[in-house]
């Protein structure tokens, strides 16, 4: 279990992060909550005394026996600030101590992760942008906000991103403080990455369609993580049984074909391409119009049959094409008797598919699909493999650390 400091800035998203706060108290951390004196005009002390389980306060004098002001600081393992005002930022940029919780900043030696949320034109600001800058160079986790509806009736970046995202954020950088590094340096910015994920469907009839047990998790953990470590992000997004997160492009596909198709036009131009996606090998060619069963009672045990006809491997495909200084990552579903079997495996199909790098689970007994955790080995071309075992988060850093070194070299 983890100390997480939550700090709470005065902006009308300050309601979203009440969900924040259950899902990190869920997950069993201990979360103290640090309101401004503003973000209780929108959201009251009793609710977040309710939700935290714990006393709250906004000034450096309300608890004065205690220390409050150096104590949360030194006893947080993460400070997550959400939503994070103009005024907020410049006061943390400024390094201000004026209340609780900018003492708190001032006192941490935890990692911190702001995710600012106001109107467009106050965040593209220049005031803003230069503060923005300067607590990424102070390495501070500065997460961007969502492009979408604000408040009134605009639209554009400002929006605080979904609490359940904000949540998987502070899980990621509780599981490796290390991330919060990469991602407050971005270290991947100015690279454009490619990431498939969700498990593709294939038609039937009009109706129904063969499909497989990816929920998708595994491959937008990678995408939102890279996002969030500066790389321009497009995501092809077979079916996914999760919401997609903020700061990416999505090229929405259905059938391994659609897929193939949509890779031709964005792999070409990637930096690294993740191919996440659990494809369909075999596809039917689908009726026009519903498939009616066998009338009568007798019919009962009548079999029917289904050809299917083999579908392009994309993964091949696109390293059959290489580009200079582009990494290819492929990912590899076995179930083997055991690891070093799943080895063997891992390093045929490497060579056989020519990519840069493969990520093989093993998924005997449905040990891996939708769930939070896994256990994967990382198999390049070169050099011994690494495993991760853990969430699906610790993951995805482990694979964009090595994407973000193939690149390197
Ligand atoms: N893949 C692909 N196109 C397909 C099937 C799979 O691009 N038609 C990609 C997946 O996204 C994954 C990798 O290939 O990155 C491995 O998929 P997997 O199904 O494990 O491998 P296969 O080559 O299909 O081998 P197997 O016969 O062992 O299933």
């Amino acid at each position: 279990m983890s100390v997480v400091v939550l700090g709470v800035g005065g902006g009308i998203a300050a309601y979203k992060v009440c969900h924040v706060v259950r899902g990190l108290a869920e997950q069993g951390h201990e979360v103290h909550v640090v309101p401004t004196r503003a973000a209780l005009e929108f959201v009251g002390r009793p609710t977040w005394e309710a939700l935290s389980g714990h006393p709250v306060h906004t000034e450096v004098f309300d608890d004065v026996p205690s220390v409050e002001h150096v104590r949360l600081g030194e006893r947080a393992d993460l400070v997550l600030v959400a939503p994070a005002t103009a005024d907020l930022l410049a006061r943390i940029a400024a390094g201000r101590g004026d209340d609780l919780l900018t003492t708190t900043i001032l006192a941490t030696t935890a990692p911190v992760v702001v995710a600012p949320a106001m109107h467009t034109a106050m965040w593209l600001n220049a005031a803003t942008q230069d503060n923005v800058a300067t607590l990424r160079r102070r390495g501070i986790v500065v997460k961007d906000p969502a492009d979408g509806r604000l408040t009134g009736p605009d639209n554009g970046p400002g929006r605080l991103p979904e609490a359940a995202e904000l949540v998987d954020l502070a899980r990621t950088v509780l599981a490796d403080p290390s991330c919060a590094t990469a991602m407050a340096s971005r270290d991947l910015a100015g690279r454009r990455l490619v990431v498939s994920a969700g498990g593709t469907r294939e038609a039937i009839d009009p109706v129904r369609y063969l499909g497989n047990s990816s929920s998708g998790r595994m491959g937008l953990a990678i995408a939102s993580q890279a996002a969030d470590r500066g790389a321009d992000v497009t995501l092809v997004a077979a079916h996914l049984e999760v919401p997609v997160p903020s700061g990416m492009r999505v090229v929405p596909v259905t059938s391994t074909e659609d897929l193939a198709a949509a890779m031709d036009a964005e792999a070409p131009t990637a930096d690294a391409v993740v191919m996440a996606v659990a494809a369909a090998d075999f596809a039917p060619e689908p009726a026009g119009t519903k498939i009616k069963k066998h009338e009568g009672t007798d019919a009962v045990g009548d079999t029917m049959s289904l050809p299917l006809t083999q579908t392009p491997d994309v993964l091949a495909r696109i390293c059959a094409h290489p580009v200079p200084g582009r990494v290819v990552v492929g990912f590899a579903a076995e179930t083997a008797p055991d690891r070093a079997e799943l080895l063997d495996l891992a390093v045929a199909k490497l060579s056989r598919k020519g990519c840069d790098l493969l990520v093989v689970n093993d998924v005997s007994a449905g040990k891996v699909f939708g769930r939070a955790d896994t256990d994967v080995t990382l198999v390049r071309q070169q050099g011994p493999g690494r495993r991760v075992i853990g969430s699906k988060s610790q993951a995805a850093t482990a694979i964009l650390d090595e994407i973000h070194s193939l690149l390197a070299n």
